[in-house]
């Protein structure tokens, strides 16, 4: 049976223990959604193999159709009932990251079906690291497809609250595995044999694929909006992601330039969002999101969500390093901020 999404008398958030890894995975069997913990963000999870059930998670987002979903997956064997023709490049891969922060955008099967790839001929795949979630995983038999768990547009959630502020009276059912340790989604990559593209960095950066495989490139999405009739690798790269309601402008330079330039701005309005340790130097309207890469990564979809609470009209965000998951951060606040970034100088921190 299915539940329908759109409308759940009330939604459990309980705590991840093993009873409720039991209910979660016998809910996911009978097509229910359920919304899980991974190391990176919350996914809305649902059997992969059921079609009707993975509409509902199309449905509870919001989400296009033509955008993809991950399989989330706990044994080498289902990669390989999943996938066709494996690479060496793939494996490779898989056995030095999985289980981890990093999706593989593979060859299908005909095991898989289309609603779960929007139709195209391949399928992303990741094995999370998660403990709690692969025994789910492993306790339900089945690949669970699994977006960000946050309504289309919104931040992707990083605590279980998060899933429940957006999904509150929508699904049935939150399980709580604490506060994601990487605070931003996996790393994607198209792999082929002896060539990766990176469509989305992560945790897992282009130095760490390079250090095990050869051929890594980064797609120039990362850096810049898709171009009129440009086809995306990633069909996830043509939406505005992770957008406040206020208007979001990144900016790059060292610290005194920025501060420089804050003061040079009308008040109306205007929030910094600064570095751990930076916000003694502004007098109010002042937001921080960590101070190293990895701080950063964990802190800021939460500060992305409190914006909207404020009455902030425009952010200023101090633009972060690229080193490590640096890129990542800086690729989602490029995503917020509309790719509206201001140039101080080639001095980035
Ligand atoms: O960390 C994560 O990856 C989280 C957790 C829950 O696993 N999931 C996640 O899923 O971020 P989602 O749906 O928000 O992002 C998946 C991205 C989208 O940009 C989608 O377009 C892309 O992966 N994608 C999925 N399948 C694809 C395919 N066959 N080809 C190209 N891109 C694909
Ligand atoms: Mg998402």
């Amino acid at each position: 049976m299915n539940v329908m999404t759109d409308k759940v008398n009330s939604t459990e958030l309980i705590f991840m223990d093993d009873q409720a890894i039991s209910r979660a995975a016998a809910s996911l069997k009978r097509g229910e959604l359920v919304a899980i913990p991974t190391e990176t963000v919350y996914g809305l999870a649902a059997n992969g193999l059921d079609e009707v059930a993975v509409s509902n998670i199309f449905k509870a987002k919001g989400r296009p159709q033509d955008n993809p979903l991950i399989l989330h997956i706990a044994e080498f064997s289902m990669l390989r009932q999943l996938t066709e023709g494996l690479s060496d490049t793939a494996l490779t891969l898989a056995k030095e990251f999985w289980p981890g922060p990093l999706t593989m955008i593979l060859p299908k099967s005909d095991l898989v079906p289309d609603i779960v790839t929007a139709s195209l001929d391949t399928v992303a795949i990741r094995m999370p690291q998660h403990e709690k979630t692969r025994s789910l995983i492993r306790r339900a038999g089945i690949p669970l497809a699994a977006p960000s768990a946050n309504l289309s547009g919104k931040p992707s959630p990083t605590t279980a609250e998060h899933v429940y502020h957006d999904f509150c009276g929508k699904i049935p059912l939150i399980l709580d595995g604490g506060s994601c340790a990487f605070g931003l989604e996996s790393t994607v990559i198209q792999v082929s044999e002896g060539r990766v593209r990176l469509l989305r960095p992560g945790a897992i950066t282009p130095s760490d694929l390079s250090g095990v495989v050869q051929g890594v490139e980064v797609d120039e999405a990362v850096f810049r909006p898709l171009k009129k009739n440009e086809t995306a690798s990633s069909p996830g790269m043509k939406y505005r992601h992770y957008a406040p309601e206020a208007k979001v402008i990144l900016v790059e330079g060292s610290f005194s330039q920025f501060r420089e330039f804050i003061e040079q701005q009308p008040d109306d309005g205007k929030y910094v969002l600064v570095f751990s340790g930076e916000e003694s130097a502004f007098s109010d309207h002042v937001m921080t999101y960590g101070r190293t890469e990895a701080e950063q990564a964990k802190e800021l979809f939460a500060v992305l969500r409190k914006i909207d609470d404020l009455d902030a009209k425009t952010v200023y965000v101090r633009a972060p390093s690229l080193n490590g998951i640096g890129l990542a951060v800086y690729n989602r606040l490029l995503r917020a901020s509309a790719f509206e970034v201001i140039r101080l100088s080639g001095d980035r921190v």
